[in-house]
């Protein structure tokens, strides 16, 4: 209960909650009750809420026990926090009595702030994973040989999946019961016949011979009493090699504990031992990720994982090698089927051949419900576009066969979908049907790393409307427990340059956090002892070129997740491995003072002549020392940071020593005092050097005016950027004053522009600048490099939603918009780790009116343009305004509050 003074202070009774202040999204490592957490100190965060404005949370108090009766008397706390005077609510790691392995906790947490206390918060619960070193008392088990006709792991493998099953008794009510089950290349499992989770193509994929990952499910309710049985399918993922030059580990193999407890206290366990039946002989005859999954209905084990099946003609399971790597829980969720959408049109174009057209690019499959007849093939050929003939383009996909098959085992209806590969598509052929299939028999299932959608974003201007649900259909498409490049070739891989920058747009669209936490591991998975990253994480391709552009990822995503959510330990847990890569850049990279390794260039610039990939033209290619002499430039600041961050400050000044020298030598070799311009003056070439602050004192404005001309007059107002470019483009034409420029970019039809790929009929956004008309060996339809920085233009400058520089997790928001000319309005929001942003303008000649949202317990700087808004009407919730130069500036803590003209 609240008090209120008749001054306007308000007192608080300190034993009595207040309605009003709410606790919301408590969470673990960042997730709603997870399973299986492994570190040893998990970290809580949660969300607060009031109808009032100026929330501030002035403490806090975490309870922790073993289970929720204890919780609710706080009887044998395993951890009380106490009362923390502290306003944070982000990251506060456990600090309790050691938590055992395979166990489930309850937590619950109260607060007090400013307008009150709240009530305790619900009880939360999370569980233990088994931890390193664990026994698991279990063998890895599969089929060790190749005994099905065609199957081979030459070239373009081909292996049909393994099943795998074990019969066990429950002879008493079972009062817990939790799986822990790493099947590699992917897997699905059942008991008794039920699917276990709705996961798809897990665990996340990783450098096998260095980790394998597992996953842990509830499946308390799953067991009866008496007989049960336990069922493994293993898909090849990307364990077992997909194609000539990309790591293969093996066949597939599965490793199993399944632990019972009983109600009267005892315990049982189920473990993979060559006890297992298994077989090779089932209805999948065929699963490679980029060719397809063929499925033969008349060899399906009707009852197989059910309890009495006769399996004695099946063989005992082989003992397998372990994968070598360290099995560690995945602390990332997994993939699932996210969304569902249904086709726009199917169309007769030959006989019995049919063409599905989804109506969007999209990633994932195709469920099916048609009628066929036995042991005649259905087939189904996946294209991102269709030639002019309306049949499909699947040049682009290079030697992905992208087709699947099925089988019926009778005449009539079946309903089907792939277990152990996803497609890029927009259009399927669907061949060997009688009858039309109609729309509502066809679902597309969207599928991608399960993750909230945080952002949402809308404005005055169609195209850029366009652009921007292109980007969300290309992020979300390209998630695979790991960023991939494309989804529908046979690539695929999580090539680091593609995400230096777009990872930290994608961040305001989707709460990635845990999938990017999860490829930092990756990265470091895959580097040399040497200190050499791979252009590729996990490493299926072994790319180790030292250069740098493609590397600075791994420092870019750590230091995203620290700004935009708070979490640091991307920074402490790798800073080990960052540092031997600066040194070994150091050792192999340097000479004369700059950096001369670069393997790219400015990837995918647009070339002159739209029907190359890639400019032949010199004066439009940046020199690679450029660029990766200022991104290693950078870079050593940021480790600066970092190392002051993990108490290594001896190295950051090191870094910086290094970083001072590198300019110079930079400057020396390619700065044109006289033109104010770097290299051949490429608007890239410029801006790298501007942005990341090698260009000397005094000359900003002038190599500034250089990137103008350039845009303006050699491309008549258009991109003349590639991948490294684009990265630094809006960003950097908006802070230096020309965001009418930046504007005119973003809302462009003509080539080059992603205003044109949208003209050109796109749904997702295309790797090159001129995908429809380049050689299709690099023309895939769904990449998202190309976004650069734009995604982050939106919300930080459009919208203006922004977490303040210096300041992480959004405690502090900066909401300074650029309002262009031409653009009316614009609508976003963001769910960020301290809460809902929003951010709602619209301008005319004679209105503005802008409405903004700051979540409880964090405060905003607004700055708002005089020439809209004359006068500030004080609201409930301001702290200060004043005026600096052409703004006002309006300090506020949280609450809604409206500026009009
Ligand atoms: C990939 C890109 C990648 C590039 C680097 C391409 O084949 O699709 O996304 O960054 O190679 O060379």
């Amino acid at each position: 209960m609240l008090i209120v003074l008749c001054t306007g202070m308000s007192v608080v009774l300190p034993s009595l909650a207040t309605a009003g202040v709410k606790l919301k999204n408590l969470r673990v490592e960042m997730q709603n009750e997870p399973l299986g957490l492994e570190i040893k100190t998990p970290r809580f965060m949660w969300q607060l809420s009031s109808h009032n404005p100026g929330l501030v949370q002035k403490s806090y108090r975490i309870v922790v026990a073993e289970n929720p009766s204890d919780l609710k008397k706080q009887e044998n706390l395993l951890w009380d926090s106490g009362e923390v005077f502290s306003d944070n609510m982000l990251f506060i790691p456990y600090a309790g009595k050691p938590l055992s392995p395979g166990k489930d906790y309850y937590w619950k947490v109260r607060v007090k702030t400013n307008q009150g206390r709240t009530d305790w918060s619900d009880v939360k619960k999370w569980s233990t994973g088994l931890g390193d070193g664990y026994d698991w008392q279990a063998d890895w088990i599969g089929v060790n040989k190749m005994m099905n006709h065609g199957e081979t792991r030459d070239g373009h493998t081909r292996l049909a999946a393994r099943y795998l099953r074990k019969e066990f008794d429950a002879r008493k009510k079972v009062s817990r019961a939790v799986l822990y089950i790493c099947g590699l290349g992917s897997y699905e499992a059942y008991l008794n016949g039920i699917r276990i989770g709705d996961a798809v193509l897990s665990p996340a994929p990783a450098h096998y011979t260095v980790k394998t990952y597992y996953n842990v499910y509830d499946v308390t309710g799953m067991i009866g009493k008496g007989c049960n049985a336990l069922a493994v399918v293993l898909g090849n993922g990307r364990y077992f090699g997909l194609m000539p030059g990309m790591e293969g580990y093996g066949l597939p193999r599965l490793k199993a504990r399944l632990e019972i407890e009983y109600d009267d206290g005892t315990f049982g366990r189920v473990v993979s031992d060559n006890s297992w039946r298994a077989s090779s002989q089932g209805p999948v005859i065929a699963n490679n990720e980029f060719d397809g999954e063929e499925y033969d209905a008349r060899k399906e084990f009707a009852g197989w994982d059910k309890a009495g099946y006769n399996d004695s003609g099946w063989e005992f399971a082989d003992i397998m090698q372990s994968p070598g790597g360290k099995l560690c829980a995945q602390a990332t969720p997994c993939i699932k089927v996210m969304e569902e959408i249904s086709p726009v049109s199917v169309k007769l174009v030959a006989d019995d051949t049919y063409i599905v057209d989804m109506g969007q690019n999209m990633v994932g499959r195709l469920q099916v419900t048609l009628s066929g007849k036995a042991g005649e093939p259905v087939s189904f050929r996946f294209a991102e576009t269709l030639k002019d003939d309306g049949s499909l383009y699947i040049d682009n996909l290079r030697t992905a066969r992208a087709r699947n098959l099925y089988i019926p085992a009778k005449n009539g209806s079946f309903t089907w979908e792939p277990s152990f590969v996803y497609h890029g598509f927009r259009y399927v052929e669907i061949k060997g049907v009688k009858k039309i299939p109609s729309l509502s028999a066809l679902k597309g299932k969207v599928i991608y790393d399960e993750m909230e959608t945080t952002g949402s974003f809308e404005t005055s201007n169609e195209m850029i409307n366009r652009i921007y649900r292109n980007a969300y259909w290309g992020i979300r498409g390209n998630y695979r427990g790991m960023p991939t490049d494309c989804p529908q070739r046979d690539e695929r891989l999580g090539w680091l340059g593609d995400r230096a920058t777009g990872s930290y747009g994608e961040s305001f669209v989707f709460g990635n956090a845990l999938l990017y936490k999860k490829w930092l591991q990756d990265i470091e998975d895959s580097q040399l002892p040497s200190g050499s990253i791979s252009d590729v994480s996990p490493c299926y391709w072994k790319l180790y070129f030292d250069d740098v552009t493609w590397p600075s990822a791994y420092f870019y995503i750590a230091d995203m997740l620290y700004r935009q959510y708070g979490d640091k330990s991307g920074i402490e847990e790798h800073y080990g491995s960052m540092k031997r890569w600066i040194e070994h850049i150091r050792k192999v990279g340097i000479k004369d003072g700059i950096v001369v390794r670069d393997q790219f260039g400015d990837w995918c610039m647009p070339p002159e002549s739209q029907e190359l990939i890639h400019s032949k033209d010199p004066s439009r290619k940046t020199d690679g020392r450029i660029l990766s002499t200022c991104v290693f430039y950078d870079l050593l600041h940021l480790m600066d940071k970092f190392a002051r961050m993990t108490g290594n400050e001896a190295d950051g000044e090191e870094y910086l020593l290094l970083a001072d020298s590198i300019k110079k030598a930079y400057n020396k070799m390619f700065f044109d005092i006289h033109t104010a311009s770097y290299g051949n003056n490429t608007v890239t070439a410029n801006l790298l050097s501007l942005r990341l602050g090698l260009v000397p004192a005094g000359h900003e404005e002038r190599v500034f005016e250089n990137i103008i001309k350039k845009t303006q007059q050699e491309f008549g107002g258009h991109i003349s950027t590639g991948v490294v470019g684009i990265q630094h483009l809006m960003r950097g034409l908006t802070d230096n004053g020309a965001e009418d420029l930046a504007y005119k970019l973003a809302v462009n039809d003509t080539y080059p522009s992603w205003g044109y790929m949208v003209k050109k009929g796109a749904t997702t956004i295309w790797e090159l600048w001129n995908g429809d008309t380049a050689d299709p060996a690099m023309n895939s339809a769904n990449h998202v490099m190309l976004l650069g920085d734009l995604i982050i233009w939106y919300y930080e400058n459009l919208a203006g939603i922004k977490c303040t520089e210096h300041t992480v997790g959004f405690r502090k928001i900066e909401m300074a918009p650029c309002f262009p000319e031409g653009l009316d309005y614009v609508k976003a929001s963001y769910s960020s780790v301290s809460g809902e942003i929003k951010s709602e303008w619209r301008k005319s000649e004679t209105v503005f009116d802008w409405k903004v949202t700051i979540p409880g317990n964090t405060s905003a700087v607004i700055r708002v343009p005089i020439k809209f808004c004359r006068e500030i009407n004080r609201q409930d919730g301001m702290r200060n305004v004043y005026k600096d130069r052409d703004y006002w500036v309006v300090e506020t803590g949280s609450g809604n509050y409206r500026f009009v003209k």
